[in-house]
């Protein structure tokens, strides 16, 4: 699998800053920034190779948009996407929530197009809008995904927060082996968790579950049975002494004390966290995406 360039991954965090800033400092469901973030990723994959598709509902009387990015090739009976919302909180930018999750699945999506990989698995990629008023645009989707469609779908990956300035090494627990909290995702998750974690352990970093609580995007996969995984590296929660010994940072402290608020900017990611993530999420679709046969 590939290192994902840190530098390409912030470079796209500053283009979505730079889109808050000309718009009201917001990235939100409904405003223009929105629209301007979605047009930002779709053209950047279109210019890559993608098939996409900009899906488009309404809430709140407002228009949202999904964009829906696949790659051609692949078992088109074993879908593996990957998704980040792209939407902002009313309040600010949005540059760790949740442009640190859009920026590094665009990275490990355009990895794809230079290294023409040809999966054996189908590849699809999604930016999620709405996900800050209740996960509408992943909602959306998957219940006017016809039946033959979703059966389709293997596995959902979702990273939402992965640059937190004072991070925690979270990876969703697919087989709640924390015995804790919500209970295992659905059959197969088990897997996905896995795999993030060997990427973790490969380079030495420890990682801990976090539950299946409904908090993010992958919510709708699981409602219907599709197993789910991704990554997480914290947010309002504050970290303990004993997470401060195992990962760094400041014990009794936010993960992001900037969460939901307008200083969610540039400043606001942890580039160490930020790399960490962005490699995971290429180790998974290399590792699950090529995998034969195919698991
Ligand atoms: N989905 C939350 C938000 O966007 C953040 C979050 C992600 C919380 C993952 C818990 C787990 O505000
Ligand atoms: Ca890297
Ligand atoms: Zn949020
Ligand atoms: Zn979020
Ligand atoms: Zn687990």
């Amino acid at each position: 699998p590939p290192d994902i360039p840190l530098a390409n991954v912030k470079a796209h965090l500053t283009e979505l800053q730079s889109i808050a800033t000309a718009n009201g400092g917001t990235r939100a469901h409904g405003r223009p920034g929105y629209l301007a973030s979605a047009n930002y990723v779709r053209a950047r994959l279109d210019a890559a190779g993608y098939t996409t598709t900009l899906q488009s509902f309404t809430y709140n009387g407002a228009t949202g948009y999904n964009v829906i990015a696949d790659w051609p090739g692949g078992d088109p009976n074993d879908v593996l996407m990957v998704g980040a919302h792209l939407d902002s909180v009313t309040a600010g930018p949005g540059i760790n929530d949740n442009g640190s999750g859009s920026a590094a699945i665009l990275e490990t999506a355009l990895e794809v197009s230079r290294q023409a990989l040809q999966p054996s698995k189908h590849l699809r990629f999604a930016w999620w809008g709405a996900e800050e008023l209740g996960l509408r645009g992943s909602q959306f989707y998957v219940s006017n995904l016809p039946a033959a469609e979703r059966a389709r779908i293997k596995g959902y990956l979702n990273f939402d927060m992965v640059g937190s300035p004072n991070a925690g090494y979270f990876v969703y627990d697919g087989d709640n082996s924390d015995g804790t909290g919500s209970g295992p995702g659905p059959a197969g998750s088990a897997q996905l968790e896995r795999t993030l974690q060997d990427y973790f352990t490969s380079i030495g970093v420890p990682t801990r579950g976090t539950d299946f609580d409904g908090r993010s995007d992958y919510g709708p996969f699981i409602a219907v049975g599709i197993p789910a995984g991704g990554t997480f590296t914290g947010a309002e929660g504050i970290k303990t002494a004993a997470q401060a010994t195992l990962w760094g940072g400041t014990s009794g402290q936010a993960f992001d004390v900037c969460y939901h608020r307008a200083c969610d900017t540039t400043a606001n990611v942890n580039d160490t966290a930020l790399d960490r993530n962005a490699d995971a999420i290429a180790y998974a679709v290399w590792t699950i995406g090529t995998a034969v046969p195919p698991v």
